[in-house]
């Protein structure tokens, strides 16, 4: 992936190839990417048939972070879906490249999954909104100045966030609000100033990933779910400093809620 004259989608393949053959199972429906507070949806969704090392996979890179799992799951659904569970993200701030940021996404397109789900820990700046709380992503902004996209390739992003798929996490919860999802590079935290600006343009939700890998999954024809869990609020919005410890503990607690939320919707689509 680090190759230039490397394709990036043959990579893709033939780490669906490595899934196939290390899962037992040929194809997946339904591809969900694990962000920090979301990990325990994957015991409620069905039953684990294997569970893989990503180090494995073609193309997937060590996870550096504690509370992001280095592994990949095939779970089969109650409903006799194939759902293959990323538990391995690779964050744009870690500088390995956009192409490593979206290998994951189009490896499950490869392996044949249409819809793609998205999920992360992120700070909140809408007002009323409170930790813990999950929010559906209507839209984004990408403030990373770069996209999984090379060369002239013009793609739509209208409704890049499924109308209908938001629409189904809402008959499960009525409460779900929603908001746009700036993903800025990091890894530090925003300053105020940067969370006004992202207020002043439209956004709510401010993190480092799902933006890029959402546009490398409407390239590949997906249809896009994605959840954001309100760890905490933006620097400015809330008046304490931010930590990544308090990131990981709003995680935690939200963590079973948020978790049998996801898996009632995963069980809908
Ligand atoms: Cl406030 N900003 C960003 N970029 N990511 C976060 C966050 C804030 N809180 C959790 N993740």
């Amino acid at each position: 992936l680090d190759d230039p004259t490397s394709d990036p989608f043959e990579l893709a393949a033939d780490a669906a190839a490595d899934i196939a053959r290390l899962t037992g199972v040929d194809r997946h429906d339904i591809a969900l990417t694990l962000g920090s507070g979301w990990g325990k949806a994957a015991d409620l969704i069905g039953e684990t048939t294997a569970t893989i090392p990503a180090t494995e996979v073609t193309g997937f890179s060590k996870p550096a972070l504690a509370g992001h799992v280095g592994s990949l799951r095939s779970i089969l659904t109650p409903t006799g879906r194939r759902v293959l569970v990323i538990g391995a993200r690779t964050h744009y701030y870690e500088g390995h490249g956009v192409r490593r940021v979206v290998h994951s996404v189009r490896t499950a397109a490869a392996t044949g999954a249409r819809t793609m789900v998205l999920t992360n820990g992120a700070g909140g700046i809408k007002a009323g909104w409170k930790p813990g709380q999950p929010v559906l992503i209507s839209d984004h902004i990408n403030l990373t100045g770069d996209s999984p996209l090379e060369g002239a390739t013009f793609i739509d992003l209208t409704d890049l966030y499924s109308v209908r798929l938001r629409d189904l996490a809402r008959r499960i919860d009525p409460t779900l609000d929603e908001g746009v999802y700036c993903q800025f590079r990091g890894p530090q935290y925003e300053t105020p100033a940067e969370v006004r600006m992202a207020k002043t343009i439209g956004g709510s939700i401010v993190g480092m990933s799902t933006a890029l890998e959402a546009i490398a999954a409407r390239q590949a024809g997906m249809e896009i779910l994605g959840f954001s869990l309100i760890t905490n609020m933006a620097a400015g919005i809330q008046t304490t400093p931010l930590s990544h410890h308090e990131v990981i503990e709003a995680g935690r607690e939200a963590e079973p809620v948020i978790s049998a939320l996801l898996a009632r919707v995963i069980g809908e689509l």
